[in-house]
């Protein structure tokens, strides 16, 4: 059996992927030599301070979840476009190093992709996103607040590169009550084309819906406002930590079988 080692298998984001890694047929090794593929599940700051370990390694593809392949530009961005492509259409097999998508912005980006939006925003797109007390540092503590960083948080950067929009506001908010899960709410304006889209489509939303899963539900609107012309509103629920481990597993496991290793 195909192995993959995770790189902080004891954390949140950790454990969520060896349980994906289990579900499709992987075994996590406790070495990283008895490994074809790497999963980092570290703090990113661990991972940067180390960063040549993690992309000089040998014949191994390496995953990285903590956002610091992201942050230093390196690899592929490998949220899954379908199942053998990552989000560029690069086939998943033509690189080694991959930067998983993170969770408030895989959010974003597998959401307007899905509902037909990406290209029809015409501005700038304002992001609130509502996550799990799980997707803050272990360390924090609260019971519903926003987070620390807006337009300097990670995962801005990583919308405006994936999407090529502005992130025109990005407000982070945690509820210490939710221990999964993500509702994030996207809205701006969009093109006339837009208006041919049924203007009420999508999921019912309940965070509870995508708890233990790695499913991507959304809901969109769009109206013709007298004023402000087509404006779009899309609300989008996931795991955070199952859809960026799910999606991790899926890059390791199509990159073994297209390298012939499984
Ligand atoms: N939480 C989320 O929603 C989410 C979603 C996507 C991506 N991420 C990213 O995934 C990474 C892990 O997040 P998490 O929520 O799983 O964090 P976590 O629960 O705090 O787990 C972190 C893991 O890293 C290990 N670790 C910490 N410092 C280390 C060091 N100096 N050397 C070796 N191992 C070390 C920890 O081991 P010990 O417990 O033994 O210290 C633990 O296994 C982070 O980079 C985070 O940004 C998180």
């Amino acid at each position: 059996m195909a192995s993959v080692y995770i790189a902080g298998a004891g954390g949140r984001v950790g454990r969520a992927a060896a349980a994906q890694a289990g579900a499709v047929g992987l075994d996590v090794a406790a070495s990283p030599d008895a490994a074809a593929a790497w999963l980092i599940a570290l703090p990113r700051t661990v991972v940067e301070a180390d960063l040549a370990h993690w992309t000089t390694a040998r014949d191994v593809a390496v995953v990285d979840l903590s956002g610091a392949f992201k942050a230093r530009g390196v690899g592929s961005y490998a949220l899954l476009a379908d199942d053998r492509r990552v989000w560029s259409g690069e086939p998943v097999g033509a690189g080694r190093l991959f930067a998983n998508p993170g969770c408030i912005a895989g959010a974003v980006i597998a959401g307007l992709a899905h509902s037909g939006l990406r290209a029809h925003v015409t501005g700038g797109v304002h992001v609130t996103a509502v996550t799990a007390g799980s997707a803050a540092k272990a360390s924090t503590r609260g019971t519903v607040r926003t987070g620390h960083l807006w337009w300097t948080h990670p995962h801005v950067a990583e919308i405006e590169q994936a999407l090529g929009l502005a992130c025109a506001s990005f407000v982070p908010v945690v509820d210490y009550g939710l221990t999964t899960g993500i509702v994030a709410t996207i809205s701006g304006t969009a093109s006339a084309e837009a208006l041919a889209l049924p203007a009420d489509a999508g999921d019912a939303i309940d965070v509870a819906q995508v708890q233990h899963t790695a499913a991507v539900r959304w809901h969109r609107r769009v109206r013709a406002h007298p004023t402000l012309g087509v404006t779009f509103t899309l609300v989008v629920a996931l795991d955070n930590l199952v859809f960026p481990a799910a999606n991790a597993v899926a890059v390791a496991a199509a990159w073994l079988t297209a390298r012939g290793r499984r």
